[in-house]
């Protein structure tokens, strides 16, 4: 079976390329690089003895997505390219609307131009919006208070999916809602490495562990939670990469599916940040400041659907995605 994986030098497309390659499916990746290295084929290759097809292009060239779906006969697509900072999509607006927007309708244009009707997308538990804090389960409404640009775009790509299947009864669609994915390959040879001052909590905490950065803030210990700073499902990106494998099954039917990735179990801030301090054996410094504003006091998945309809669930934990962090650190200083 030959798949189409865009956005598959990224953190969690390039994890989810070797578990493909590994289960023997061809790959063909498409991806600007705009935030990930050529070196991550390297690595892809590393692990899984095998390289996919690589073009370096931006889903926003139709003409040139449209020689590459010409080229190739693709079976499925895996979609994940699209920009993807909360606070840049404030400032960027346009640019993440036309890039995370115009990439997918000009991705479907091709799909549809090339009888291709299988799509998983890389949706995330953004959807949800502020006003299902809590456990979330796929059922609950969508889109309401997303507060920023980025978390729309991901609901509006749900809701175009939704149309094109109500338009196409061949057409199958599955949006897996990521929880907060940490960790990377064991050998270290992936991982997520921001340029600049991460937003997010794990690339953070890699930087202060490393000393490019002196101490992380913690956004707020107030909340109405067991230690007071906010809890979230982290999910070990490969347990992440494994629910896009299962979910291969899931498009043999048709119709728009939603599927939450996550552990099922909220950790706290200063856990995280006590049991990274535990297995790294060091100190790490850090402070608490005020709350970050459209921050959720807790969010975590009701994972129950994946694994009663793909026969998936988490299996790695907080201390396997920090083990595995250290490693990536070791092969990156
Ligand atoms: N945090 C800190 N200090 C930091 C960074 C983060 O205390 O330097 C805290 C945040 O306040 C939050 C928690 O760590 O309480 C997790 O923050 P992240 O930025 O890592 O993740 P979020 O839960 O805010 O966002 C994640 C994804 C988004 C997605 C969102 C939807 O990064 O892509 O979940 O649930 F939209």
């Amino acid at each position: 079976m030959n798949i189409l994986v865009t956005g598959g030098t990224g953190y969690i497309g390039s994890h989810v390329v070797v578990g493909l390659l590994k289960s023997s499916y061809n790959v063909t990746i498409v991806d600007s690089l705009i935030n990930s290295k050529s070196s991550v084929l390297e690595n892809i290759e590393k692990l899984a003895g095998k390289a996919p097809t690589f073009y370096q292009e931006n889903l926003t060239n139709f003409s040139a997505l449209e020689k590459i779906f010409k080229d190739n006969e693709f079976d499925l697509v895996i979609h994940f390219a699209g920009l993807k900072s909360v606070s840049e999509s404030v400032e960027k607006p346009i640019m993440y609307y036309q890039q995370n927007l115009t990439g997918t309708i000009n991705l479907l244009k091709c799909m549809q131009e090339f009888h291709v009707k299988k799509i998983i997308f890389s949706s995330s538990a953004t959807v949800y919006g502020s006003g299902n804090a809590g456990e979330c389960i796929e059922n609950m409404p969508t889109g309401q208070g997303i507060t920023n640009p980025y978390g729309k775009t991901k609901y509006m790509i749900e809701e175009i999916l939704k149309d094109v299947c109500t338009s196409d009864p061949e057409f199958s669609a599955v949006a897996l809602r990521y929880f907060n994915p940490v960790g990377n390959h064991e050998s270290g040879l992936l991982g997520e490495d921001p340029n600049g001052i991460p937003n997010n909590l794990m690339p953070y905490i890699m930087k202060v562990a490393s000393g490019k950065l002196e101490e992380l803030s913690i956004y707020g210990n107030d909340y109405d939670t067991p230690d007071g700073t906010c809890r979230r499902d982290f999910i070990h990106v490969v347990d992440l990469a494994n629910g896009h494998l299962a979910a291969i099954k899931a498009l043999e039917a048709p119709g728009f599916k939603t599927y939450n990735l996550g552990t099922g179990t909220p950790t706290s801030v200063l856990e995280m940040v006590e049991t990274f301090e535990k297995i790294s054996g060091k100190p790490l410094p850090h402070k608490f400041v005020e709350r970050r504003p459209g921050d959720l006091a807790e969010i975590w998945a009701n994972p129950k659907k994946a694994e009663n309809e793909l026969g998936w669930k988490a299996n790695l934990t907080i201390e396997d995605a920090i083990r595995d962090t250290l490693s990536f650190l070791e092969n990156h200083q």
